[in-house]
């Protein structure tokens, strides 16, 4: 099979011919039909220093798919071949608390598709059973592609009641901009986002019925004014990992705000923790997705309506991924999917 893999310990991924995976007892096998690339497939094209202490050279990368289950191992009884699907790329243990609890999410036994173990930038992928997602009809390949994303911006979203709520979330990227369309699709009143990117902040205006602010030039406070937003804004959603950005949240929030924060900082960074106690923020540290919950609420969503397709920006067939890992580098695309068919 066609495989886009780390294949050497330095920038890029190769694409190379490899046997089609082996399945055990409670896996199943999938006919990969659509993937995602994600930002953390751009750390591993960059070969930055997470990847190189994270990633085992010779890996098949990707996480993010749909696909068609094409066999089933042999205690698997529950799901058919045929079946389309997508599915949760982390694959979790069974032995610790978190885990035996049902808090999948939290187990730190936790390795990921695509980062520890081989991946979806593939023909065929090896999944547990247990993992795998069914689409149902009304949720195409492509969308099914990006539930991994959106399960981010969903998991994020509903971290915090939104109904009626004023929300503010710092960065355009496509979770962002996905958290954008939740935030206001289950009612938040307002949904402001902020980026420094004009072509960003022009994308989420596209998708999402949000009010875009480009804090590079224009004055936030000013627009909270506008919006008649006296105290500030209840539940922020830092999707960015600028600490700037932070920074700029803690001082738009209500007293007693809760801030749900995705966005992954670039290590240590300085926090002024007195604004935050004196303001009595929550703060809440967001990883993955709920499995299955998120999995679960955001179908239900989609199928109510939820529309975040605009948030993909670029297609290629996998041949030119290239071409693909050159727009997500470019910082200026949404969502970018490969064609594996
Ligand atoms: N916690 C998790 O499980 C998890 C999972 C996926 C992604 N992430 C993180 O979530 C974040 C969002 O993911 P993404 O793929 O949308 O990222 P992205 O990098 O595509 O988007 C981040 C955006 O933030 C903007 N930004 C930079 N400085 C800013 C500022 N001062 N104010 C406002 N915006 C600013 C950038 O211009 C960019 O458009 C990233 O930090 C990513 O690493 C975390």
């Amino acid at each position: 099979m066609r495989c886009l893999v780390k294949a050497k310990a330095e920038e890029g991924l190769w694409l190379e011919e490899r046997p089609v995976p082996q399945i055990g007892p409670d896996d199943v096998l999938i006919k990969v039909r659509k993937t995602g690339i994600c930002g953390t497939d751009v750390h591993i094209w960059n070969w930055d220093a997470w990847a190189q202490k994270t990633v085992p050279v010779g890996l098949v990368t990707g996480h993010e798919f749909a696909g068609e289950i094409v066999a089933l191992g042999r205690d698997v009884t529950d799901l058919k071949v045929g079946q389309r699907c997508s599915g949760e790329g982390h694959l979790i243990g069974t032995h610790s608390r978190q885990s035996r609890s049902g808090r999948f999410h939290l187990d730190p036994e936790t390795r990921g598709i695509g980062v520890n173990e081989p991946g979806a930038f593939a023909e065929f992928l090896r999944l547990p059973a247990f993992n795998v997602v069914p689409l149902p009809e009304g949720i195409d390949d492509e969308v099914g592609a990006i539930l991994d994303p959106l399960g981010n911006a969903v998991h994020t979203a509903l971290s915090f009641d939104l109904v009626g709520e004023d929300v503010l979330i710092t960065g355009a990227g496509p979770i962002g901009i996905m958290a954008g369309a939740v935030a206001r699709h289950v009612g938040a009143r307002h949904v402001v986002i902020t980026d420094v990117n004009p072509d960003r902040l022009a994308l989420a205006a596209r998708v999402a019925d949000v009010v875009p602010v480009n804090v590079a030039r224009e004055d936030l406070r000013e627009v909270m004014g506008r919006l008649r937003l006296v105290q500030g804004f209840d539940v922020g959603m830092e999707m960015s990992g600028s600490p700037a950005a932070l920074d700029q949240m803690v001082e738009a929030m209500v007293m007693g705000g809760r801030i749900a924060m995705l966005g992954i900082p670039p290590g240590r960074t300085a926090v002024d923790w007195s604004r935050i106690v004196f303001k009595a923020l929550t703060i809440k540290g967001v990883y993955g997705r709920e499995i299955f919950e998120t999995w679960y609420k955001m179908i239900a969503m989609l199928e109510n309506g939820l529309e975040i397709r605009g948030v993909i920006t670029h297609r290629f067939p996998a041949a030119r991924f290239e071409d693909g890992f050159a727009a997500m580098r470019s910082g200026l695309s949404g969502k970018v999917v490969l064609d594996w068919t």
